[in-house]
């Protein structure tokens, strides 16, 4: 039985991996410090609904299931925490016993501050965010590399970390010539957002673990992820994933349509031509699946851009429109003027071909997929608070 580490396991995409491993028979050990409820609290974010503990959490899908997923609550950016890990020092009454360390074949690293707007708060969400992430990431290469060097790092990165570039996006690199010589470097990066750029940054750090030690890397160029129920959570509500729709931690598609559930204008920033890629929740799953199945090599760092199709933020508004009207929703689409920096109107033209090469079959967004976003949402409509919906989170 192969086993799994997931760290920021607690998080919207963190648990429902865990459950889908764990559903296939993987040992599944997550760990998470609750950094996202934290800062959910301390912004006094909504959340669409409560959401149990991770302990709770995994009581209730062992008593569902009758299968075991190991929880450790620890922050990774504390080296020494990182290494409990792999090298069984990490004692906790429920956490790891000396059976599971140091053979984790896969590691999916999740465990950082996710939100662009929330990296650009303020100096201080700023530091938070770079350190946060960074020292995640730092930490976990050298746990790999002294203690577990064979085992295979999948890694979110984001498709941010590209920007928008007037030339078409690769997966990963790009073959160079310059002055008559050839050589291939990592696609260049121009990341949008202070979060984005630790992206950019952790890729660095990847590649130079990389080069240096000949770790096995796998980096997932991911679009915003939308969607709440997975096969694995359908069976007790309250597996579901955290959700949040506000504008610091919710991503677009699940924001709209709990704007349109609740007769909040639709909010289109801008001209709204901004175009990017996007993926179902069942996909980040399957990626990260497929991903597991056929590891990078030693010594190479393998990067897919992990996005389904691309739209644009008036194509998402329109179609949350057209759902939400044939529903008997009044729902409406306002452009407001724009907090962040951004083009709003541009080029677009990313190749993704390498994950459904290797086996990962698209659900694409179509109105049945979005109406049964919004049957959920709508079950919840009384908790949706409209004061966090939209507050302004200026980047300039
Ligand atoms: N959700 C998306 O649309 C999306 C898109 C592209 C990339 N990503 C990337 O995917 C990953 C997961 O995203 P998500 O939406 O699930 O975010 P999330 O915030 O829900 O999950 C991240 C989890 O990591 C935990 N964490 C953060 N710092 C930690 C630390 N120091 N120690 C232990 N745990 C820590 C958090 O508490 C949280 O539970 C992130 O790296 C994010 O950048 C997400």
């Amino acid at each position: 039985m192969s086993h799994v580490l997931i760290l920021g396991g607690d998080g919207y995409l963190g648990w429902p991996t865990a459950l889908y491993f764990s559903e296939r028979g993987y040992q599944v050990t997550v760990v998470d410090n609750y950094f996202r409820r934290n800062a959910c609290t301390e912004l006094d974010t909504g959340m669409l609904y409560p959401v149990p503990t991770l302990l709770e959490r995994a009581e209730i899908w062992q008593k569902q299931t009758g299968r075991e997923i190991k929880v450790v609550i620890a922050d990774l950016a504390d080296p020494e925490r990182m290494r409990g890990l792999f090298d069984g020092s990490l004692q906790y009454d429920w956490a790891l016993d000396k059976a599971f360390t140091g053979i984790a074949q896969t590691i999916v690293h999740y465990a950082e501050q996710p939100s662009a707007p929330y990296s650009l708060l303020d100096y201080k969400h700023a530091d938070i965010t770079l350190s946060n992430n960074l020292r995640v990431t730092n930490n976990l290469l050298w746990a790999v590399r002294d203690f577990a060097r064979d085992s295979h790092i999948i890694k979110l990165g984001t498709m941010g970390e590209y920007g928008t570039p007037d030339i078409d996006i690769e997966e990963g690199w790009l073959e160079i010539e310059h002055k008559g010589r050839k050589d291939k470097f990592l696609f260049p990066r121009q990341a949008g957002s202070l979060y984005h750029t630790t992206k950019v940054m952790d890729t660095d750090l990847m590649w130079f673990g990389v080069r240096m030690w000949n770790l096995r890397v796998t980096d997932l160029m991911q679009g915003p992820v939308y969607g709440i129920e997975t096969e694995e959570s359908r069976i007790d509500d309250r597996l579901n994933t955290i959700f949040n729709y506000d504008e610091i931690f919710g991503t677009i598609v699940n924001r709209f349509i709990t704007q349109a559930v609740i007769g909040y204008p639709l909010t289109v920033y801008g001209a709204g031509g901004q175009t990017r890629g996007y993926l179902n929740i069942k996909d980040t799953l399957q990626c990260v699946h497929m991903s597991e199945l056929t590891p990078a090599e030693s010594g190479e760092l393998r990067i897919f851009n992990q996005i389904m199709e691309t739209f644009s933020v008036n194509q998402l508004a329109e179609m949350t429109q057209r759902v939400g009207v044939s529903r008997g929703l009044e729902v409406e689409i306002k452009s407001i003027e724009n907090p962040r920096k951004e083009a709003e109107e541009h080029y677009y033209n990313p190749t993704y071909q390498g994950l459904q090469a290797i086996g990962v079959k698209p659900n694409y967004l179509t109105d049945e997929v979005m109406n049964s976003m919004f049957d959920i949402v709508e079950r919840y409509r009384d908790n949706i608070r409209e004061d966090v919906i939209f507050k302004g989170v200026k980047w300039g």
